[in-house]
């Protein structure tokens, strides 16, 4: 049910996320047409203006509240409302409008309501407000040895804080992914420690990962079970980077994941399966081991109530292997309430 504007500007959550910085597409979605997303509740739309950088605003025609992205973009890369043909700068401001004789001054009044956009790391980020905090940082994504993939963004009718939490969920790894991510034969999650620096978490575990190179070949193992080190980063709130080492090869897999909360209880996910080996095979089966795992994660996290994560610890059972969601917890609590 979305807030309504008194609730959104009372609730801490909502406050805080409009002064961060929160990916709300793929770079690659954007071409000669504006484009609409959604973030927090809000309407916005995106397009490239001629000098190639993106733009971000309110979808509303000042005129009659038109969504402009149902319109398009002229040579000079200024956005062109549908309904009566407005034409409006890169940067907002209104430079045609043909009901008028260009000889009529068109009111500095007609613009449009910008917002911060960042393009980076083949990503489209939003700051609703004033941005607080950097970007999250993609550290391999300009290394010459890493492909990268664009996985389809995953929209799961859930919180982004479940979303981003079952990522990084140890023990569910061998135990919904049996096959794929471990093995039920072998639950036991392995020792580890979670170091928590300001707005990020740090933490590393090896496992033994079964091969899945029958089906998919993402795995660089090479009997039917092999040694991985995963090493996390997380940003709060919603940004993992996550570099998945295999002991066989010496290769690496490389996850980088963002959430862009379209409401704060409907999400979707961002995906990069990025890798240093295999680099002339076809990048489909990285894409679909993703989508695989996504399809049987989603209904579960989609099922968990309370829909949000409980920051108060007592009010969820945590055993010894859950401390990641612990530290998570805190780093929401720390972040959304004191920072
Ligand atoms: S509604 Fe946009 S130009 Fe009239
Ligand atoms: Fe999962």
């Amino acid at each position: 049910m979305p807030l309504s504007v008194d609730d959104r500007a009372s609730n801490p959550t909502f406050r805080k996320l409009r002064d961060t910085w929160l990916v709300v597409s793929w770079a690659s979605a954007l071409s000669d047409r504006p484009i609409p997303v959604e973030l927090l509740e809000e309407k916005l739309v995106l397009w490239r203006s001629s000098d190639g950088t993106v733009q971000c605003a309110y979808d509303r025609c000042p005129h009659r509240g038109t969504q402009l992205s149902l319109g398009s973009i002229d040579e000079q890369g200024a956005i062109i409302c549908p309904y009566h043909g407005w034409a409006f700068e890169p940067d907002g401001m209104c430079v045609n409008v043909p009901q008028m004789s260009s000889e009529v001054p068109i009111p500095k009044r007609v613009k449009l309501q910008k917002l911060s956009c960042i393009e980076r790391y083949g990503l489209i980020w939003v700051c609703l407000g004033e941005p607080t905090e950097q970007i999250p940082q993609f550290p391999l994504f300009d290394d010459p040895d890493m492909r990268h993939v664009e996985c389809a963004p995953y929209m799961w009718n859930c919180t982004p804080e479940r979303m981003v939490e079952n990522f990084m969920d140890f023990g569910h790894l061998g135990y919904l992914h049996d096959g794929l991510l471990g093995s039920r034969d072998d639950l036991i999650v392995p020792e580890h420690s979670v170091t928590s620096e300001k707005n990020r978490l740090v933490f590393d575990l090896t496992m033994d990962v079964p091969s899945t190179n029958d089906s998919f070949g993402v795995t660089q193992v090479e009997g039917d079970r092999g040694k991985q080190t995963n090493s996390y980063v997380v940003s709060a709130p919603y940004t993992i980077f996550l570099q998945s080492r295999y002991h066989d090869s010496g290769t690496s897999r490389v996850l980088f994941f963002s959430v862009q909360p379209l409401s704060l209880e409907r999400c979707v996910g961002y995906c990069y399966q990025s890798r240093d080996f295999d680099l002339d095979q076809p990048d489909a089966p990285f894409e679909e081991f993703q989508a695989l795992l996504a399809e049987q994660d989603r209904p579960i996290v989609e099922s968990q109530l309370p829909k949000h994560a409980p920051l108060k610890l007592s009010d969820e059972v945590h055993l010894p292997f859950d401390k990641v969601a612990v530290a998570y917890r805190r780093l929401l609590k720390d972040f959304f309430y004191t920072t």
